[in-house]
């Protein structure tokens, strides 16, 4: 079977042990997860730069320019080709409008100050992480192909943000000189490079920086059994505290531990089969 094929098939699979699995917020205990499913998870609060945001990314989906695209390993299940129209992969690569909102209100709720992206693409998600504390953090995103980087560092100054810094290079040359650069990793979201070895070698090298308070955030654990291979391994660190499964993101906590880590794997109360997106 290709590999595409393989990962769909393993997309599948996991989305229906997802729903087997998955709580809703009236079966949560944790004091943390039951107060991040009630504020941030299932919270409906909408913010005014929402909008403002989402017409950049309409603008993007309806963008017919080409850049050059650089393949870093992982490709894409939806065709590997030298250039792509802006807008394909704006309907591709930038995460959801119902994440990139738990993105900012993580944000905007956690107070992180030190921010680090892995993978900006067209910077939609950088935005979000951005715009929720706009004066009082620093969003470090790093990005592979200075194409896409040229659009995204556009779109950062059409919101007039300026608390922004776009690094240029492979992860594997960029990570570690950001991680020396910054006095602490507050949030980290990793969203490049989906391969299992590659995504697993990140977070070593980010644990160096991370304290009691720092959340680190997965997008795609189920892209691939690879993936969803260093998820597993990821969670079961002795410095996680708790894990949190989304399905689409999958989001570690470090307090301190008291008891084993707890894992918690979570689906909206209203969600209902037929609604809109939450599988993509
Ligand atoms: C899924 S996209 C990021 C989407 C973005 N976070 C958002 O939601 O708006 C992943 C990006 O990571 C970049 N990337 C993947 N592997 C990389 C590597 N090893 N080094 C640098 N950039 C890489 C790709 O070029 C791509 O633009």
């Amino acid at each position: 079977m290709p590999k595409n094929n393989l990962s769909r098939f393993h997309q599948v699979k996991s989305a229906l042990s997802y729903f087997c699995r998955s709580k809703t917020i009236y079966q949560v205990h944790s004091p943390l997860v039951f107060e991040f499913t009630e504020k941030l998870f299932e919270g409906d609060r909408q913010y005014y730069i929402f909008e403002k945001i989402e017409r950049l990314r309409k603008q993007l989906l309806a963008n017919n320019n080409t850049v050059q695209i650089t393949d870093f390993g992982a490709g894409s299940l939806t065709g590997n080709k030298a250039s792509k129209p802006i807008k394909d992969i704006a309907g591709s690569a930038l995460t959801r409008k119902q994440f990139c909102e738990l993105l900012f209100k993580i944000v905007n709720h956690y107070r992180p100050s030190t921010i680090v992206e892995l993978g900006t693409s067209l910077g939609l998600a950088t935005i979000y992480l951005a715009a929720a504390r706009p004066a009082s953090s620093t969003v470090y995103t790093l990005e592979g192909n200075p194409h896409v980087a040229a659009v995204a560092k556009q779109n950062f100054q059409k919101l007039e943000l300026k608390n922004i810094e776009l690094i240029l290079g492979q992860f594997e040359h960029t990570l570690q000189s950001t991680i020396d650069q910054v006095p602490k990793l507050d949030l980290v979201f990793f969203d490049g490079n989906h391969q299992k070895q590659p995504t697993v070698d990140y977070f070593n090298q980010c644990l160096a920086k991370a304290h009691e308070e720092s959340i680190f955030i997965f997008d795609d654990i189920y892209w691939s059994k690879g993936m969803t291979e260093a998820w597993n391994e990821i969670r079961q660190h002795e410095r996680v505290s708790h894990s949190i499964d989304l399905y689409q993101f999958g989001i570690l906590f470090f307090h301190k531990k008291t008891a084993p880590t707890e894992a918690h794997t979570l689906i909206p109360h209203k969600w209902k089969p037929w609604s809109a997106g939450f599988f993509g």
